[in-house]
């Protein structure tokens, strides 16, 4: 274990909250000063900073004119559609006051929600910004999901106004969203909901419903003047809801706070990111995702930095663009996914050499396991550390990292190091939840509180929040990530997959059971099992296996190959295509115990070829024989 200025301040981090958290709250701006770090009277329902007052978008954005209005803070580039556009803070400034404006204009007030269903554009940052500068809620939907994931989303937070494009791209291909608004909100019940479309003009003749949707570009000339003050709110004030999957069929809108993210991301730009107020910094993550939230918007705002917003693929058009941008702006620090990486890996390795990169000093990964190839590839190729983040969307920023920025410890390959400052963790024991020593797989944990950015509650479900984070064992209540974990002797950790049905896609969290529904949704589907299956280049995938209704209509390959993709097509059109099974196997009958559970572990380890275990309380026998006849038929 590091012993030395990492060890000292993760224990004065959980030991001295009221002195280390009262400390790093003074890198932000409050209106009102908090009066105590922490109120944890109602835990795990706890409140960081109050008394405090403040708004995320004056930290972000107003705090900085003194000093950086003419710094750029935002340096758009799409490689889709072949545009760079630069916003400097006083750009910034303006562009967010005319949505501002626009929106209050629309009805938005303080706790009013805005939901985001938008293209990676500048727009969509301006739209956030917005919204929180008024003390609204966003909730932004990311741009890859389907109309019945939407009107799910729309149903839950009740937005107000619903900001979007006539439509992304990708690989240079129109995707039109508006459509898939239209569709999700016939589908929803929130009449009242207001429609703000940004016209890219990428579709023409967009469908507009008169009374409901407004034109972006109109609005803004209207409002082009527009100076809308921040509106002051108490720290545990929701700034967003952000949805992300778990056991059940229903994503949890994840409920973030003001003051405690806003610190949280502040010490975290110095601590772990090592990333100075004017550095260049560039997170190819997607701001429908939390990664996006907190690395491409606020925290490097926040910091004072530039944040680059980058639309298009890494291979597009060629597999340098990445390493020309870190050249061209003079990054310093970099935040990516193990996937991603992957894909580049696939590519002649000259593109790291052609371009300068002295700049860069990090690179950060996360949001799935980061393997030894990749790690030692990618840290050779672009001759800097890789560190490796572990954290979820729950929490917002790292569990696990090193922390470059406190202390340079050693890093092991496959794990992300330790406990980040803040987090008092423990790795606790599955069936007793004894608290495990060093060596012993269980179930990784964190005992409250939560540290500052960490989720305030479930939206409009405390109950859910409790029980789905905090009862998996008796005794005073732990946080559960449900991530199985180890820790070695020298205190480094090791995340070895989730306890739950939760997959994980190229980096995209979903849930096995939201998959399924969407298979059901077919109407020949009588029953249903999905399992995530590990990949070479994904992490996983999905594949499905089907007992249908009517067996005539796969009684051949032809057909066979036909429903598979039909199948396919049913999730497309409920969840979108990160949700796409990449293979629908047809059996006659799922394994299942005597008692009726699906014996969904059994069938992953068929899948990839390894033992499915203890298979004495199945009831069917011959179910699992269809299984791994069905995966050898290909
Ligand atoms: O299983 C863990 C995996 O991704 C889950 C969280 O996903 P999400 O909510 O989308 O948040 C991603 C934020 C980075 C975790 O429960 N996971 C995330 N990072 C890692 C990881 N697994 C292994 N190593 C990681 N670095």
């Amino acid at each position: 274990m590091a012993g030395g200025e990492y060890k000292r301040v993760h224990d004065r981090s959980v030991a001295d909250i009221e002195q280390f958290w009262g400390g790093e709250a003074e890198r932000i701006y409050w209106h009102e000063k908090p009066r105590a770090a922490l109120d944890d009277s109602r835990s795990p329902f706890n409140h960081w900073f109050p008394g405090g007052q403040t708004n995320l978008c004056h930290n972000a954005i107003d705090r900085h004119l003194p000093a950086r209005a003419d710094q750029h803070a935002l340096v758009y580039i799409s490689t889709e559609t072949d545009q760079t556009r630069t916003f400097t803070y006083g750009q910034l400034y303006r562009e967010v006051n005319r949505l501002a404006g626009v929106m209050r204009g629309l009805g938005v007030g303080r706790g009013d929600r805005v939901l985001i269903y938008m293209p990676m554009v500048p727009e969509a940052i301006f739209a956030m910004l917005a919204t929180v500068r008024l003390g609204a809620v966003h909730s932004v939907v990311f741009g890859g999901f389907a109309a019945a994931s939407l009107a799910a989303r729309i149903d839950d937070a009740k937005p107000r106004l619903i900001v979007t494009a006539d439509a992304g791209m990708r690989m240079g291909k129109v995707i039109a969203l508006k459509p898939l608004l239209d569709e999700a909100l016939g589908l929803a019940s929130v009449p009242e909901a207001q429609v703000l479309m940004l016209d890219r003009g990428l579709v023409s003749g967009a469908a507009r419903v008169a009374g409901r949707d407004h034109d972006y570009a109109r609005m803004r000339g209207v409002h082009m003047n527009d100076e809308v003050p921040c509106e002051w709110v108490p720290s545990s004030h929701p700034s967003y809801i952000l949805y992300t999957s778990g056991t059940t069929g229903r994503p949890k809108g994840v409920q973030r706070d003001t003051g405690g993210y806003a610190v949280a991301l502040a010490s975290s730009m110095e601590y772990i990111y090592c990333s100075r107020p004017g550095d260049a910094w560039f997170c190819t993550s997607d701001i429908g995702w939390v990664v996006g939230h907190s690395y491409i918007v606020y925290a490097p705002l926040i910091n004072g930095s530039t944040t680059i917003l980058y639309e298009g693929l890494p291979t597009r058009p060629d597999p340098g663009v990445w390493w020309k941008i870190v050249q061209d702006y003079r990054v310093t620090g970099m935040f990516s996914s193990p996937t991603a990486i992957r894909v580049l890996k696939k590519q002649d390795p000259a593109w790291l050499a052609r371009y300068d990169l002295s700049s860069l000093k990090y690179l950060f990964l996360a949001g799935e396991p980061l393997d030894e190839p990749t790690s030692d590839w990618i840290s050779r190729g672009l001759g800097v550390p890789v560190i490796d983040n572990y954290w979820q969307t729950e929490t917002g920023w790292p569990i696990l990292t090193a922390q470059p920025g406190i202390e340079d410890t050693p890093r092991k390959i496959g794990s992300p190091s330790f406990a980040t400052y803040g987090y008092k963790l423990e790795i606790r024991d599955e069936h007793t939840g004894a608290a495990l020593g060093n060596g012993h797989k269980g179930v990784l944990c964190i005992v409250p509180p939560l540290p500052p950015g960490c989720m305030s509650t479930v939206w409009g479900d405390d109950e859910r929040f409790v029980s789905t984070y905090f009862s998996s064992f008796e005794g005073p209540p732990v946080y559960t990530t449900f991530d199985w974990a180890t820790r070695d002797e020298d205190g480094y950790y090791f995340i070895l997959g989730r306890t739950d049905d939760v997959i994980n896609v190229a980096g995209h969290r979903l849930g096995t059971r939201e998959i399924e529904e969407a298979v059901q949704s077919h109407a020949n589907v009588a029953e249903c099992a999905v399992v995530g299956v590990a990949d070479p280049l994904k992490g996983q995938v999905p594949v499905a296996f089907v007992v249908v209704k009517d067996s005539t209509r796969i009684d051949s390959p032809v057909t066979n190959a036909a429903h598979e993709q039909e199948v396919q097509r049913a999730v497309d059109a409920h969840i979108g295509g990160i949700g796409r099974p990449s293979r629908v196997h047809f059996v006659a009958a799922l394994p299942k115990t005597r008692s009726g559970k699906l014996l969904r572990r059994s069938i992953q380890a068929l899948a990839e070829g390894r033992d499915p275990g203890d298979l004495t309380t199945l009831e069917d026998p011959t179910a699992l024989e269809q299984v791994r006849n069905a995966l050898k038929a290909g």
